[in-house]
């Protein structure tokens, strides 16, 4: 593994080594037992859209692994102002020892990675959301204490949430179900990873979808760059909701996941949020550790 791109370039076994690793270090972590893989290592991070998450879950890992972390505001870069991605990529190879990108296109993730000498992460495209999976599968792994055979099911955008979730957790062996309203279906590149799985599904009703799930997901209906279109998606996506009707269809002791951040009252209803905010926020603590293992997979 030379880059986190997208889930579809990891091996079942490099997505379980991951797991194991931040499991490690999340122990070390709360135990005080100091793991500074990354000592004198820089990660720069180049963002063309917003985060909490991402940036401060990758600059306090980089810290804690004993290296640095560069916040780089695509607007302050030349980038912004039009160098190539490629040169890009050449430069801040003789500076750095892995970047973390996150931007619109997929496609500019890919070409960073081949102009690249040093390891490129995915830190969300449009198309995929990679960091966020592996803390998702880290999260039911915590909870369920498997993840092989555990059927989890997606309501709402087939963004790169559910792209990236198909993707990955049908590697693990886990059942998925996708319910999105008409024309939100995900990306065909998921899709066509899913049609030689017979434990996939895609849905175009919520309750269907949620039948006997271990795990509900949700994502906004709008996401980054699509904010032109809220009022069009808030008609679209009605329905498209995690909420006591949705839990009710589940399994008894169903788990809800939410990458965050959530609007509250579109895709879960705030109850819902309230009740599986443990789950909710171990998951957004879990993107620290999956990080942590990533880099030091990449760059130790
Ligand atoms: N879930 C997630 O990636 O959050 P941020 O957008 O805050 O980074
Ligand atoms: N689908 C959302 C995820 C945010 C972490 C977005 O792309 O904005």
């Amino acid at each position: 593994m030379k880059h986190l791109l997208k889930m579809l370039d990891l091996s079942p076994e490099e997505i379980i080594e991951i797991l194991n690793l931040a499991d490690q270090l999340k122990y070390e972590q709360k135990h005080g037992i100091p793991h500074k893989f990354l000592k004198g290592k820089t990660l720069g991070m180049i963002f063309e859209k917003a985060s909490t998450r991402t940036r401060v879950s990758f600059e306090a890992g980089m810290y804690q692994l004993g290296g640095y972390a560069l916040f780089l505001s695509s607007q302050e870069l030349q980038m912004g102002r039009g160098e190539p991605i490629e040169d890009t990529a050449r430069v801040l190879s003789r500076y750095l020892d892995g970047i973390m990108i996150r931007t619109y296109k997929q496609e500019d993730v890919e070409v960073l990675a081949q102009n690249s000498t040093i390891p490129v992460i995915n830190g969300l495209t449009d198309a995929s959301h990679p960091c966020q999976v592996l803390a998702d599968l880290m999260t039911i792994r915590e909870y369920k204490n498997k993840l092989e055979g555990l059927k989890l099911c997606f309501i709402g955008d087939g963004h790169n949430m559910a792209n990236s979730l198909i993707v990955g957790c049908l590697k693990v062996g886990m059942n998925v179900s996708v319910a999105t309203p008409k024309g939100y279906e995900p990306a065909q590149f998921a899709l066509d990873f899913a049609k030689d799985y017979a434990n996939f599904e895609l849905l175009s009703d919520p309750l269907e979808a949620a039948a006997d799930a271990d795990v509900l997901v949700t994502d906004v209906w709008s996401s980054m760059g699509q904010e032109d279109e809220a009022d069009k998606r808030k008609k679209d996506f009605t329905g498209f909701q995690i909420n006591c009707e949705t839990i009710k269809a589940a399994n008894p002791d169903v788990m809800v996941l939410h990458c965050l951040p959530a609007h509250k009252g579109e895709e879960i209803t705030h109850k819902v949020f309230e009740e599986h905010a443990d789950a909710i926020f171990d998951e957004s603590e879990n993107r620290l550790h999956a990080q942590k293992a990533v880099m030091v997979k990449l760059m130790g």
